[in-house]
């Protein structure tokens, strides 16, 4: 659909209040096989206003002046048909041309808090992590650019039960043995040493026993636990930033919020809870059960947030989270960018907190919170990617292996470039082409890890939309001009630079509705079909040769106008252009 629609869609509205004194009507623009888009609002508003639809849209036909921008007519059952006028075309390219937005349009702002990411604190980040990282980012970019305030919450599991069991592994092997290494070296290998002794019973149980008071201790404060737990977050915090830079994801150890930062609430939380009449004890254990949700046997679902132990968990964090999100942070809408099994939990989470009163804030604004939900990454097998061993498949192993296949395919490609640039190219090249796989299916939906498919440079992959723009650089290498001075008019004879000039106009509209809709898939299938526009127009125009001007000069402008959106986009998807490929 063409997105001129800001445009058309006020002036269908004005016709229809005009028509039928009806304000705010949505005009229902969709896209038409035989004009650039069709408002269908006929349609919808033929019971209405008692007419029927053919009758009502020429009714708005009678009071809409599109002259300056084509053509409209009444088709089919009521059917408005617009086509825009070429020179229309031309005159909102001149504009995009001319804004460094490039039609991304600038929101009223919003306070977004954007939960995502959050791996767990001595455990290795594994590929479930991967993709609430990628998504997570590519939606805190896009937020941003769209003009909200975006508050980033890296909730990372540094607190609860495991940390006993994990302290007490420490103490015992001491902090000079080669086991505590494991902690900065491997730390999915320690945190198995640890559970192993944890679940194995040793000493007759005492063990687990000694684990589980040491979490009390922890929690407690005691100065030789909480220097021992200290010593681990700093390990960990290392390693998520060595990955997250690996990635080129924007998280920073200002933006991590785990679940310790919430401990001092927790308390609070209950008392209030309990307080309002909304906390119950229920078989030793505090309980929630908020309204409309029930287990297979009709019974009421417990949200448990306090556990007959007296220890909190997983549950009351996420409540004093949702809380200082609202209340402290002043959120609008809160993201949770999740994998898709914790949705039960979220609904009760959020069912609690509305019903606690804790998502007006004190402006007396509601906020929105939202899971936006992801899904599962699979190997060949359909089941959740593992290694060939059965373990949870590492994210760095992942990383370094993309960038690494990508690194033969350029050595091949490209040996006249230096070795430093290739590797560049590799980096670029490997973490783009796993980003893109995540980011250009819904983030709701599992799909297929395969490294051939994703680094392939054909079909809908990020190393194809990388090429298409470092083919467009050497274009102005080749003619020594500079694409950011190419801002031409625009002149439109060719139907495949008309195709081209719509699809770029269709980048601001298309950032919204990703921001709106938490959809980074569109904007990679909106930069996918620009990329093929592209090369439609570039094999049936030439651009350098054998063209006069002004064609020429007009065609180097749309050459570097769809860079610039290309570049753009990519960017807000967390992925690098490379210069040459
Ligand atoms: N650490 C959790 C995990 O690895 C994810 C936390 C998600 N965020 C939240 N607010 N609960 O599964």
């Amino acid at each position: 659909m063409l997105d001129a629609a800001s445009v058309l869609g006020d002036r269908v509205s004005a016709a229809i209040e005009a028509a039928f004194g009806l304000s705010g009507v949505d005009p229902v623009l969709r896209p038409s096989q035989f004009a650039d888009t069709q408002a269908n609002a006929a349609l919808a508003l033929a019971k209405k206003v008692g007419k029927n639809p053919r009758e009502v849209a020429t009714a708005i036909l009678a009071n809409l002046d599109l002259s300056d921008v084509g053509t409209v007519e009444v088709s089919g059952p009521g059917f408005l048909n617009i086509t825009v006028s070429p020179e229309w075309i031309s005159g909102q390219l001149a504009t995009l041309v001319g804004d460094d937005r490039l039609g991304v349009p600038t929101q009223p702002a919003r306070t977004i808090p954007i939960d995502y990411s959050a791996p767990n604190v001595a455990k290795e980040m594994h590929v479930g992590h991967l993709r609430t990282t990628i998504v997570g980012d590519s939606l805190a970019r896009t937020l941003e650019a769209l003009g909200h305030h975006v508050v980033r919450q890296n909730h990372i599991g540094d607190w609860g039960t495991p940390f006993g069991m994990l302290i007490e592994h420490f103490l015992e092997v001491g902090p000079d043995s080669a086991e505590a290494d494991l902690l900065a070296t491997d730390p999915n290998a320690y945190y198995q040493a640890a559970r192993a002794k944890f679940d194995s019973d040793a000493d007759g149980g005492a063990w687990a026993t000694r684990a589980r008071d040491r979490v009390v201790k922890l929690q407690a404060k005691d100065p030789e636990s909480l220097e021992i737990w200290r010593g681990m977050i700093d390990h960990s915090k290392e390693y998520f930033h060595r990955i997250y830079s690996g990635l080129d994801v924007t998280l920073t150890d200002a933006d991590l919020a785990g679940e310790s930062f919430y401990d001092p609430m927790l308390q609070q939380v209950c008392d209030d809870l309990i307080a309002q009449g909304l906390a119950v004890e229920s078989d030793g254990a505090l309980c929630v059960f908020p309204e409309g949700f029930t287990g297979r046997d009709e019974k009421p679902l417990p949200l448990i947030i306090r556990k007959s132990d007296g220890g909190f968990g997983y549950a009351t964090t996420d409540l004093a989270a949702i809380r200082y999100r609202v209340q402290d942070l002043g959120a609008d809408q809160i993201l949770y960018v999740v994998g898709a099994s914790q949705n039960l939990h979220f609904r009760m989470i959020f069912a609690t907190a509305k019903a606690a009163g804790w998502l007006t804030r004190p402006d007396g604004v509601e906020a929105d919170p939202i899971h936006v939900q992801i899904g599962s990454v699979l190997g060949d097998d359909g089941k959740i990617l593992r290694t060939r061993s059965g373990a949870p498949l590492r994210l760095a192993w992942l990383i370094d292996e993309a960038v690494e296949k990508a690194g033969s395919v350029v050595e091949a490609s490209r040996a006249d470039l230096s070795a430093d640039e290739r590797a560049t190219i590799a980096s670029q090249v490997g973490v783009g082409a796993v980003k893109y796989a995540d980011l250009s299916v819904a983030h709701d939906t599992d799909y297929v890890f395969d490294f051939d498919r994703m680094l392939a440079l054909t079909g809908n992959t990020g190393p194809y939309l990388q090429y298409a723009t470092a083919r467009i650089r050497s274009i102005f290498r080749k003619a020594e001009l500079d694409p950011a001075k190419a801002s031409d008019a625009v002149v439109l004879t060719e139907p495949t630079e008309r195709v081209l000039g719509l699809a770029l106009l269709r980048y601001g509209a298309t950032v919204a509705e990703v921001g709106d809709q938490q959809a980074p898939h569109r904007l990679a299938a909106y930069l996918f079909e620009l990329a093929q526009a592209f090369t439609s127009f570039y094999d049936a125009c030439p651009v350098l040769t054998a063209v006069d001007e002004p064609t020429r000069r007009s065609r180097l402008t749309l050459t570097a106008a769809t860079l610039s959106v290309l570049d753009h986009g990519l960017g807000l998807l967390g992925i690098r252009a490379p210069e040459r490929m």
